[in-house]
């Protein structure tokens, strides 16, 4: 190939989709604005100043005084890199509750960095066993113990305090995936005594994606202290990033690595806005919304994957009817209305549809459109509705 001809490509002209599968969700235009702000150097006062005021911010979302809560620079899968690979040394077991594929995703990272994973397999759509899970505690020597607590492949939402319960039988440590909670369901880490917590910042916290939050108790950051090996990964060791990050009120930061800073701007933004809102405020939309949507795909003779008592508001399994072409609808509302839903992972691939409903994309405006989109593309499909998802979303809004 000659380099001569440099290559002639067309400027980006994205549309505006509506983001409505397992993420990235939708970003408010005040993040994108705060996004396009000058650039500061990583070591500006200003920008100092924007990182502490982030970390304010994160405790409040992750509900926590932990003074180690920063965003790692990298997605939601480096936060979870950070989480293990800072918390577990190598050859030390970690019992990890796969009840999906990100718990599957986990137990890959933990094997990476040389510790001994033990599986708790649970059933996919349902939450984590705990009978095999206490067994499998029980029966090790784990320090550690793993759950996901918003499963974005089968839309789960895990209850955290019967985890804490099996970890206390022996002072464990509980760490806990929130990437798709953070922002929408409470998450309470100090509530919960979470030693380890990552989210990322692209689903409910509607920033796009590029950080991963982490919060460390204080009886974490002391085993991450203790440590006789040093963390194997030099980018996300959490003893390095402490002195870039958490040497607030008038202590030296010391260079690490140069932030993101665009991304901390679309952060702070962000955060802001959750701020705004309020946590309770913010859960109670993500729930009424997700309601109305269920109401809605119910009346149509659909059906959800997930029990009642377990459904996550922001990503909802709906199985794909009887001779529906899962994809063949997924492009159909993608090209004709714009609208993006996901389709499943794993051992869910080709039987459910994921439909977020995630930080700015829980709206009513978009529970209504993707029902009517929705009746629309299966009407293609062959498949008649039962009722009309529309009007009865519009019967839950009229009461709720
Ligand atoms: C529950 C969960 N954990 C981890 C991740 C990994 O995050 P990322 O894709 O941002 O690296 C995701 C991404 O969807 C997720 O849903």
């Amino acid at each position: 190939m000659s380099f001569a001809d440099a290559p002639a490509i067309a400027p980006l002209n994205p549309p505006r989709r509506i983001l409505l599968g397992p993420g990235p969700s939708p970003v408010d235009d005040r993040v994108l604005r705060a996004m396009s702000a000058p650039l500061l150097g990583h070591l500006d006062p200003l920008f100092v100043r924007t990182m502490d005021e982030v970390q304010v911010l994160l405790r409040y979302v992750f509900e926590t005084n932990n003074s180690l809560t920063i965003p790692i620079s990298g997605t939601g899968s480096a936060g979870m890199e950070a989480a293990v690979a800072n918390l577990i040394e190598p050859d030390e077991e970690i019992v990890i509750c796969i009840n999906g594929y990100f718990g599957e995703r986990m137990y890959e990272m933990a094997t990476r960095v040389g510790a001994r994973p033990i599986r708790v397999e649970c059933e996919w759509g349902g939450p984590v066993d705990l009978e095999k899970a206490r067994a499998a505690w029980r029966a090790s020597n784990a320090s550690v113990l793993f759950a996901v607590h918003a499963e974005t492949s089968t839309g789960v939402l895990q209850p955290l305090e019967p985890l804490r319960e099996i970890a206390d039988e022996r002072d464990g440590f509980l760490m806990i995936d929130s990437v798709t909670s953070v922002g929408a369901h409470s998450i309470g880490v100090d509530r919960n005594r979470i030693d380890a917590c990552y989210a990322g910042t692209q689903k409910a916290l509607s920033c796009p994606p590029g950080l991963a939050p982490v919060t460390f108790s204080d009886r974490a950051v002391d085993k991450i202290r203790a440590r006789k090996t040093k963390v194997s990964s030099w980018y996300l060791d959490t003893t390095l990033l402490t002195a870039y990050w958490a040497d607030a009120g008038g202590g030296q930061r010391t260079y690490h690595h140069t932030a993101p800073i665009t991304m901390n701007y679309g952060l702070h933004e962000a955060l802001r806005m959750v701020a705004e809102e309020g946590l309770d405020e913010r859960a109670k939309r993500h729930q009424r919304n997700h309601r109305a949507l269920v109401a809605g795909i119910e009346a149509m003779g659909l059906s959800m994957q997930v029990d009642p008592d377990y459904r996550l508001w922001t990503l909802n399994a709906v199985r794909i009817p009887e001779g529906v072409d899962d994809a063949s609808v997924r492009s159909r509302l993608l090209q004709e209305f714009d609208i993006e839903i996901g389709g499943g992972l794993g051992i869910f691939k080709g039987k459910v549809w994921r439909i977020g409903l995630m930080g700015a994309g829980s709206t009513e405006n978009n529970v209504l459109l993707l029902l009517a989109a929705l009746e629309k593309a299966l009407a293609h499909e062959g498949y008649r509705v039962k009722d009309s998802g529309v009007s009865a979303a519009n019967e839950f809004y009229s009461v709720n």
